[in-house]
């Protein structure tokens, strides 16, 4: 392996976690059109035609992306890989769990074996995300495909344009502060702090890091805006959306508490921080979310 992708991870692995990034997979579905982006349905499908294709999630969480995929394409072997193991349901002859560590690398059995590699909301929480999206393009055929995905820590208001963030300061009273926002988005600015406390230094955007790993080539990126709690301009599923992203946000921010308070913000902040959230749920917000695809270098057929 190159490099140290190290074990950072500072978001909980418990039940209410798992439920979260359930229903967030079911946004994730309806935003890019299923379990894999709709522009790649016939290479993905053509690919995992053949009887010997083999699917790997890398950081499954609850495994409910990989399940599926087993559930979609019962001739191939799915495989999930993460640090936490989970209650997988389904019982499925053709998926399998392996618990590691990224800091490690990915077991030398996976090398040069998968058609499709699939890794979401993982890449910003190890320390090197460059060295993972190399370790996993050596665990793909030549030809396979990567679908590398990742939420990311903006907001933007209802015309799209990005809300410029609170910041805490650790220097002034909690009161002084909240009274002195000057029109900045709290929203954002929670999204800027979380990004602090769990994103990796050295994270670029998923597609600077499939281009900059030299290993892919018909590189296709795609970002996708959800609304929160309104269902957008002209989105599609915007209603189902805005009521995941609601819970999915609120969720987020009682889970995001410990960090917040190991990070030195005190039990005051952290109360004041909630109301000013609670009040950005009604403000026609969105997040963004992105999507990068790749076919690994040594094959000709094109995505
Ligand atoms: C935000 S969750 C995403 C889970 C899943 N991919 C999804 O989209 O629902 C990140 C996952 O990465 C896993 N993870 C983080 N660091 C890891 C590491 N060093 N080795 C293996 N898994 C790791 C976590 O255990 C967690 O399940």
């Amino acid at each position: 392996m190159e490099g140290n992708m190290g074990t950072s991870y500072k978001l909980s692995s418990d039940a209410n976690e798992m439920d979260r990034l359930a229903t967030q997979h079911r946004m994730w579905c309806l935003l890019i059109g299923g379990l894999y982006p709709r522009q790649l349905q016939t290479s993905i499908e053509d690919l995992l035609l053949d009887e010997s294709s083999s699917i790997l999630d890398v950081g499954c969480g609850s495994g409910i992306w990989a399940t599926e995929m087993a559930m979609r394409f019962p001739r191939s072997a799915v495989i999930g890989f993460d640090l936490t193991e989970q209650h997988y349901t389904g019982n499925l002859p053709n998926f399998k769990f392996i618990q590691g560590d990224l800091a490690h690398g990915l077991p030398q059995s996976f090398k040069g074996r998968f058609s499709v590699a699939h890794c979401r909301c993982v890449a910003q929480h190890v320390s090197d995300p460059q060295a993972l999206v190399k370790e996993i393009a050596g665990c793909l055929k030549p030809g396979g495909i990567l679908i590398l995905s990742d939420g990311d820590w903006v907001a933007f208001d209802a015309n799209k344009d990005l809300l410029v963030p609170f910041r805490w300061d650790p220097n002034v009273d909690e009161v002084t502060q909240a009274n002195n926002e000057q029109g900045r988005s709290w929203y954002a600015g929670w999204l800027e702090m979380f990004e602090r406390l769990t994103r990796s230094p050295k994270y670029q955007p998923v597609d600077t890091l499939v281009r900059e790993s030299g290993q892919f080539s018909g590189i296709q990126y795609s970002r996708y805006f959800s609304p929160i709690n309104w269902p957008g301009n002209d989105i599609e599923h915007g209603e189902e959306i805005g009521r995941i992203m609601n819970r999915n946000m609120r969720e987020f921010f009682e889970n995001g508490v410990t960090p917040m308070l190991n990070s030195g913000l005190s039990q005051k902040m952290i109360d004041i921080w909630r109301t000013k959230f609670e009040e950005a749920m009604d403000l026609h917000l969105y997040n963004v979310w992105h999507v990068t695809s790749a076919r690994k270098n040594g094959h000709s057929a094109k995505l």
